[in-house]
């Protein structure tokens, strides 16, 4: 473990040092205030689909005790928040009439933030799509791009004048691969063409609000938050080699080709191009519009070795771990990665600014005599925040940190089993105790100036 001092004396003086969340994990009151239900609700509401079917009813109910968590986030020594906005309380059906109450939230979110001297980062879709718009057939469908832009427009129209940034996505790898693929996150699909559709249709969607947030709010810096995976080869051999090319391709190519070059990849497309729904004549010019950040969400790296009995690209299957440490949610340990995939992915691509907009550790130990001793979080954050300064010595444009997350929440197919937070939350009495880890990171954070 590295003293916070000596560690803060590796940043810059301007170095943004945040904390996550997202809305369908932390706020609850999913009927409050005009709200409708989302694929979330829906799916965590089905049989055997999250752990001990937990929901988000109530969650953190963070939207009945916002002061209370502005304040704890202020008494974090943050200088930024990054947390999402619910589509469904915006637009409860996805389009149609705007909910301005549901608007009114965040405006007290903002306004908030802003009274503690807490930067404001935005993401606009962080996983709960309204459920109305399965109707259409969610993501898969190409006008839910469209009524993604809508509602981009109307939440830049509310927020824009008070927002330090904005996010389209969050992790698209996600409520792409894992919602329509593998099945694991909702709409919880499996079907390689279904999810094509989707991934095209989400770029879209993201192309097209980048558009829309910059024809209403030109001043406010727009980015993407991308789970890139660092792919590495199980073994030296050709085919493991090649088989981690295909699925850098998959994994990262599918999200950072179009929007950083205008292009899916060579490979991938030679592979799923018939699946893919028609690329119309403009589609990828919208998408690599370009962005004045992205950010990086980091937990563990990706082994992977070829799989020749594989029918689908890209043909690979899951490799030993190398460091046997893990966290409680069975992620590898290791730090090094992140910094080896933040140079790869600067080498390939002409990225803009970055912030790394999650890292953070799954640890499930309780409060005992009203601490929580959670040493292994505490270490997996020095040693994540040791590469991080690296790379900022390396020339790496990286501008900020968030930790993921402020406190525990709905860790989606796991429920509330699963815990990433700096400060642990009882979801009997919605009691917070910050952790030994939340004590240290704010040790660390206090050595950086808040303000607007
Ligand atoms: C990434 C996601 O953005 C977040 O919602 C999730 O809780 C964390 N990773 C941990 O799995």
């Amino acid at each position: 473990m590295i003293e916070p001092k000596t560690l803060a004396q590796r940043f810059p003086g301007d170095f943004l040092f945040g904390v996550a969340t997202a809305a369908f994990q932390i706020e609850g009151a999913t009927k409050a205030d005009g709200r409708k239900a989302s694929i979330w609700d829906a799916f965590s509401n089905m049989p055997g689909r999250v752990f001990g079917r937990h929901n988000g009813d109530i969650a953190c109910d963070h939207y009945n005790r916002l002061d209370e968590d502005l304040d704890l986030i202020a008494d974090m020594g943050v200088s930024g928040y990054r947390f999402s906005i619910a589509w469904p309380r915006v637009i409860p059906d996805g389009v149609g009439s705007v909910n301005e109450r549901g608007l009114d939230f965040y405006d007290r979110l903002v306004d908030g933030c802003k009274a503690r001297g807490i930067k404001t980062f935005a993401t606009l879709y962080h996983w709960d799509l309204p459920l109305a718009l399965m109707g259409e057939g969610g993501w898969t469908a190409r006008s839910t791009a469209y009524a993604f832009q809508h509602y981009a427009e109307v939440v830049m129209k509310r927020l824009g004048d008070r927002l330090d940034a904005v996010a389209t996505f969050n992790e698209p790898w996600c409520s792409v691969w894992l919602s329509h693929l593998y099945g694991v996150h909702a709409p919880g699909e499996r079907n390689m063409e279904a999810a094509l559709h989707a991934m095209h249709f989400t770029n879209l969607a993201h192309g097209l609000a980048v558009q829309a947030i910059r024809s209403i709010s030109p001043e406010v810096p727009v980015g993407l938050v991308l789970n890139a995976h660092c792919v590495l080869p199980g073994s030296e051999s050709e085919e493991d080699r090649a088989a981690a090319e295909r699925a850098f391709q998959f994994h990262n190519g599918a999200f950072f080709d179009p929007v950083f070059k205008g292009q899916y990849p060579e490979q991938f497309l030679e592979a799923l191009g018939a699946q893919m729904p028609p690329v119309e004549e403009g589609d990828l010019s919208i998408i690599s519009e370009k962005l004045d950040w992205w950010g990086l969400n980091y937990y563990t790296p990706m082994r992977v070795l070829d799989d020749p009995a594989a029918t689908e690209f890209p043909a690979t299957r899951p490799a030993p771990f190398v460091n046997p440490e893990k966290t409680d949610i069975g992620w590898e340990i290791f730090p090094s990665a992140m910094g080896d995939l933040v140079g790869d992915l600067y080498r390939r691509y002409d990225l803009p600014e970055m912030y790394i907009t999650e890292n953070g550790a799954c640890y499930n130990m309780g409060v005992v005599d009203g601490e929580v001793d959670d040493q292994p979080r505490l270490d997996y954050y020095s040693d994540h925040l040791s590469v991080a300064a690296d790379l900022v010595a390396e020339g790496i444009p990286l501008r900020g940190y968030f930790a993921w997350s402020l406190m525990d929440n709905f860790e989606w197919a796991e429920g509330y089993r699963m815990r990433f937070g700096l400060v642990h939350v009882d979801y009997e009495t919605q009691l917070r105790t910050i952790k030994k880890s939340g004590k240290w990171y704010r040790n660390l954070a206090r050595h950086f100036p808040k303000g607007n």
